[in-house]
């Protein structure tokens, strides 16, 4: 999978997802990130981006030319690379990371995760002319109801978590299975050794080897977790208990 990353930072950006299990993923090919400075795309001579903004107002704007001239760019190469490889052009989602999108979860993730192509366009400043995003952004996208300054921070939050769910970026498969948010629960509690540190014991039944015990116990605590810090997510599993007994019943 290919992120294009669209920002004024571009070192930023590639400083912080160079390293750890994303750094690897990229040194095996397995995905692939560039980070593609919007600032190249600056069409006057001492290459400002940014402008006042009409109508008033504190800060400035990121202008619509430089970020459409990038994105024309970025798509371009994108699909030479594609032409090079005997494969179709695309026309890739572009999600610009923005407090007033829908907030990011794992569901997201996995639906990015099916791209072959992803480009973020990350705004600065009070944001980017809407002009530019009506004509090229796909996706509204924000990490949660604060305001950053940048997009910087929640693309890269964005494509670790997208990365992570790409066959072969984790060592391990099975614990991407088998993770918090799968089903709209959290995780259960784990440990390693010692079996008592500080005085607290590891819960006898995961030292008794009887697979279905352990199993049934995962799912409790994971349902009594769930209940203690995030209620939120049981009513909306219960939401969708409830859709899909509906849809069921219809179908019988
Ligand atoms: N840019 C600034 N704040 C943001 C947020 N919370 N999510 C996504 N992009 C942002």
């Amino acid at each position: 999978m290919n992120f294009h990353i669209m920002t004024l930072f571009p070192e930023m950006v590639m400083q912080g997802l160079d390293t750890s299990i994303i750094g690897r993923a990229m040194e095996n090919g397995i995905i692939d990130i560039e980070a593609v400075n919007i600032r190249d795309y600056a069409f006057n001579k001492h290459n400002k981006v940014d402008d006042y903004i009409y109508g008033g107002g504190a800060g400035m704007l990121m202008q619509a030319e430089p970020v459409y001239l990038c994105h024309e760019d970025v798509v371009r190469r994108i699909n030479e690379g594609r032409g090079r490889d005997g494969k179709e052009p695309v026309s890739p989602r572009v999600i610009y990371l923005t407090p007033q999108g829908r907030v990011f979860n794992q569901k997201m993730a996995e639906e990015f995760a099916k791209e072959e192509e992803l480009i973020l366009l990350c705004g600065h400043y009070e944001g980017i002319d809407e002009r530019v995003l009506e004509e090229i952004v796909t996706d509204n996208v924000s990490i949660g109801d604060f305001v950053l300054t940048g997009g910087e921070l929640p693309a890269m939050t964005i494509v670790d978590a997208v990365s992570r769910l790409i066959p072969g970026v984790l060592n391990n498969d099975v614990s991407a299975e088998f993770e918090t948010f799968k089903d709209d629960l959290l995780e259960y509690p784990q440990y390693s050794r010692p079996e008592v540190w500080h005085g607290k014991r590891v819960p006898e039944i995961l030292l008794s080897g009887h697979h279905a015990n352990i199993e049934k116990w995962r799912h409790e605590q994971s349902l009594k977790r769930t209940a203690e810090r995030r209620p939120d997510l049981l009513k909306r599993s219960a939401v969708t208990d409830d859709e899909n007994n509906e849809k069921r019943q219809k179908n019988d």
